[in-house]
């Protein structure tokens, strides 16, 4: 078979071959990136399908609109002015099978081959899957405590003039995987780089429902007075990811051209779905899951903070989360994480090195830890048996 040149650049997810290997039910993995399934509402979902099928019945069965079925667009815009405060209207805002898909989306519409794109070091590895098929470059920028260092972004834009660099792409809030937020000055700052250099910014706001501390951090979208920002969010970690609802907002120039990439994706996004979902958020089902998810998440959080502390060497380093589901911790220097994952699988525990997640060959000493997906007795124990091989490997 003679593949597309495209083909070489999609490599299959380090992390997927990874956590196949973690597959071991006696395994404890921190690998996986995913929601606890004791997070799903079933008992919610039951009575909404019910109540779907009966209401609804033939429409959620048929093909639908690229856009999605109106009711959802106009309760979610209700919605993301309430709690994001994002402002758009109905050409403005799409449904999407996931908000991977509009990662997807947004770089077949705007990735030429050899375009750039800024990313931040480390960023979600999904993302990377996505842009890697449009055969991009990167260029990427560290982050901190606070989140993408802005500066550093500022001086690379500078010093990348001529390069055509297309958006920037960030997940500012509980950030997948560091963990981090980006401050609210950064944000700012963040956008008025973008207005003055005239980038695009891709917002990924995954996670800002699974807040711990209280305190939230508006999106850039919420500030974005010029149409720049193209903003995705989903419910996947809050409804279910396994419905593949997401959803995008961006002027609506780009929602347009959104709509036609879909058209030859996938047509629309799943019909029965979108009508579930319109339910769940209508009926205030939505506010009622995610205290309950908060909770058991913020506690999981916790176990793992305390257990980091107890069991890992001096030398040892990782973020404190307000949110999300991941810790990012940077071990001393001298130890590779992706060597030492061979010792970790035989002690039955696993992690994803850090290096997965960077495009700039950094990362070596570092892993992510999810706790989203781990019981809670079991969290303590795998950072211990992780805390031995780390301290065994100094
Ligand atoms: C930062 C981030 N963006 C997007 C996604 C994709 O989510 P979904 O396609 O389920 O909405 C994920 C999933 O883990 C993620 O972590």
């Amino acid at each position: 078979m003679k593949y597309a040149d495209r083909t070489n650049f999609m490599k299959a997810s380090e992390i997927r071959e990874l956590l196949k290997l973690t597959e071991d039910p006696e395994i404890i993995s921190f690998g996986g990136g995913m929601p606890n399934p004791k997070s799903f509402p079933i008992n919610f979902v039951k009575k909404i399908t019910k109540k779907v099928l009966k209401e609804h019945g033939p429409q959620a069965l048929q093909y639908g609109p690229t856009e999605g079925i109106t009711p959802l667009r106009e309760v979610l815009i209700k919605r993301m002015e309430e709690t994001r405060n994002i402002k758009c209207n109905l050409n403005q805002i799409l449904i999407t099978s996931g908000s991977q898909q509009v990662l997807d989306l947004v770089s077949k519409i705007l990735i030429n081959p050899g375009d750039y794109i800024v990313v931040e070091c480390p960023t979600y590895i999904g993302a990377l899957t996505a842009f890697n098929a449009y055969q991009p470059n990167y260029i990427p920028v560290q982050m901190d405590k606070n989140g993408m260092k802005t500066d550093e972004l500022e001086e690379k834009i500078k010093a990348s003039k001529d390069k055509p660099i297309k958006f920037i792409y960030t997940v500012p809030t509980f950030q997948n995987p560091a963990g981090v937020t980006l401050s609210l000055e950064r944000r700012k700052h963040l956008l008025e780089i973008a207005e003055t250099y005239d980038i695009p910014i891709l917002e990924d706001e995954a996670y800002s429902e699974l807040n711990y501390s209280g305190k939230d951090i508006l999106p850039i979208k919420s500030m974005d007075k010029n149409g720049l920002v193209i903003y995705t969010h989903t419910l996947s970690k809050v409804l279910s990811p396994g419905f593949r609802l997401g959803w995008a907002i961006g002027n609506e120039e780009i929602i347009r051209k959104i709509a036609i990439a879909k058209q030859g994706a996938d047509l629309c996004t799943n019909m029965f779905v979108q009508f579930i979902a319109k339910e769940y958020i209508e009926s205030g089902l939505i506010d009622k899951q995610i205290p309950k998810i908060r909770r058991m998440y913020k506690r999981k959080r916790n176990i793992m903070l305390k257990a980091l502390k107890e069991n890992f060497p001096e030398g040892s380093t990782w973020t404190k989360p307000g949110g999300g589901m991941f810790i990012w911790v940077t071990l001393p220097e001298k130890i590779n994480t992706k060597e030492m994952f061979e010792d970790a699988l035989k002690a039955k525990v696993a992690y994803v090195h850090g290096a997965a997640f960077c495009v700039d060959g950094k990362g070596h000493n570092a892993m992510r830890l999810n706790f989203s997906n781990t019981d809670d007795n079991k969290i303590e124990e795998g950072i211990k048996r992780l805390g031995e091989i780390i301290k065994e490997r100094l």
